[in-house]
């Protein structure tokens, strides 16, 4: 199915004067406004609290899209900003809708953009149902109940955007579902995960689908574990208060990572469609097994960093946090995906902030050849035995590209030594880095929920994680890694326990 044009509609953003909308959604619109690739006739209404004019609030954003926009104008801007309107309103009060509603309209009238409304949902999570709330009593979802009995290409849409945290828990998350449902239908809920809008995440698709040598090595036969790594290199920053009540379990692998893995261990679909797509990650994640109790311990891995020469100082005395907290900044888990492609073979994610470097990376080992038929001719050369294993790694940034690990004979008598093809994605494409944001958002304008969360993958993401998040798993973490390194010994060890080990690359190696 060919993309379709995105469609004119008013944006209307809850949490304008927060930091999503300044740090991210305002500069990646403009980003796209200035390639013009943003729809004629769209419209931005920013609503929240604070009193301010549609000129203070255009005023307040020019910097911020100047700061991180990559293509600011002047000229540019000053035709963008004609294009933002403003609502000081408490969207959590159903009256105020009178006055978001009156908005909407004059935005749409001002820039032609027709009956189409996208909300998006940038404020803090334990506000979301009370403003999902609001929006369906208003009356501005029109749309109907049931998707299949109007017209939808003629119908004008309301859609929403729902920013992560989606929900602390599985409870809340089914909660929060459950709220959305009452006023959206799922084709009309779109939940953003910015991972998805990186492009070597979407090339994971390309890479096992748009080719034939992968998809046959694609399994427990040839396959001996995946590892998903999302390693930063700067601490919690100013997001303490957020980060204590979140840690990083929570923060990025029910999220984040998930969905990496989700794309990885997918069956291929029928069609590259959206609804093809999602139901193939709903299957792969409804088969990962959840873990007892007992068993969790042994499946996963918890840090905290302390205080170290170059870090950002202990994690314990940031701002925000709590002096005896223990939430942890590093986690490590294995998943167990039981079907017939995947069963035995561990998948290992590991998120971490103030590591060894900044680096997400997927890295699939393959299994060593059946038998060994060069130890016994070389002998004497200490690089022919224990041959490392075949390595396909991933890198979704910074250094986006893909690299393959083989072996090879050294000229001369036998000797072995490692090859790697590698393939980098900027040398080879070019183009200059694009916010992930500004594509989701457009996909959101023209229907497409390929690259957004269907409520089946984030409540089966959840069920997976639940075990591990229990309280006892965290004790005694505090400081047990220096920042700068790739984490505690028992993130190591939790790999040990299956006969692997993680892919640490040095500072030089990019894949
Ligand atoms: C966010 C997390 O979702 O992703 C942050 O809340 C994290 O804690 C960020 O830093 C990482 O995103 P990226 O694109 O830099 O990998």
């Amino acid at each position: 199915m060919k993309p379709t044009a995105p469609a004119p509609c008013v944006l209307v953003v809850f949490g304008a004067s927060g930091d999503l909308t300044r740090r991210k959604i305002i500069p990646a619109l403009f980003d796209l406004f200035q390639r013009g690739q943003t729809p004629r006739g769209l419209a931005v209404l920013g609503v929240s609290r604070t009193e301010m004019s549609d000129d203070d609030f255009r005023q307040h954003l020019r910097e911020w899209a100047e700061r991180f926009a990559t293509r600011f104008t002047e000229d540019g801007w000053a035709r963008f900003a004609r294009t933002i309107y403003y609502c000081a309103a408490d969207a959590t009060e159903p009256e105020a809708f009178e006055q978001i509603s009156s908005d909407i309209d004059r935005a749409s009238a001002e820039q032609d953009s027709g009956s189409n409304i996208l909300f998006y949902l940038s404020v803090a999570p334990q506000l979301y149902e009370r403003i999902i709330e609001c929006i369906n009593q208003s009356g501005l979802v029109t749309e109907g109940k049931r998707w299949c009995s109007i017209n939808r290409d003629a119908a004008p849409w309301q859609r929403i955007i729902v920013e992560k945290p989606f929900g602390v828990d599985l409870r809340s998350a089914q909660s929060l579902n459950r709220a959305l449902g009452r006023a959206f239908e799922e084709e009309s809920i779109y939940r953003i995960d910015h991972y998805l809008g990186k492009e070597l995440v979407q090339n994971l698709l390309v890479l096992r689908f748009a080719n034939t040598i992968f998809e046959p090595l694609w399994n427990r036969r040839y396959i001996r574990d995946v590892q998903i790594t999302a390693a930063e290199k700067v601490g919690v920053e100013s997001r303490g208060a957020f980060y204590d009540h979140a840690g990083a379990l929570r923060d990025m692998i029910q999220s984040h990572l998930m969905q990496v893995l989700a794309l990885v261990a997918m069956e291929p679909p029928g069609r590259y469609a959206d609804t093809h797509i999602r139901r193939e990650k709903i299957k792969v994640t409804d088969c990962i097994r959840v873990v007892t109790p007992d068993e969790a311990p042994l499946r996963c891995a918890f840090g905290q960093y302390g205080s170290g020469p170059g870090g950002p100082g202990a994690y314990r005395e940031g701002k925000g946090v709590a002096p005896d907290s223990t939430t942890e900044t590093f986690a490590a888990i294995r998943l167990d995906i039981d079907n017939w492609r995947w069963s035995g073979v561990p998948f290992f994610l590991r998120t971490g902030k103030a590591m060894a470097r900044k680096l997400t990376e997927v890295v699939l080992t393959f299994r060593e050849p059946p038998i060994d038929l060069f130890t016994p001719i070389c002998e004497g050369e200490p690089e022919c035995v224990r041959r490392p294993p075949n390595r396909l790694i991933i890198n979704i940034q910074p250094d986006e590209g893909i690299s393959l690990r083989f072996e090879g004979k050294v000229p001369g008598a036998m000797r072995i030594d490692s090859i790697k093809l590698d393939f980098d994605y900027l040398a080879r494409f070019g183009g200059e880095p694009i916010e992930a944001y500004g594509p989701l958002l457009l996909d959101a304008m023209r229907g497409d929920q390929t690259l957004f969360k269907h409520r089946d993958e984030v409540e089966g993401a959840w069920s997976a994680v639940m075990p591990f998040l229990d309280p006892g798993l965290r004790r005694g973490i505090a400081g047990n890694y220096p920042p700068g390194s790739w984490g505690p010994r028992e993130s190591e060890d939790l790999l040990a326990r299956s006969g692997c080990a993680w892919h640490n690359p040095s500072d030089e190696e990019t894949r």
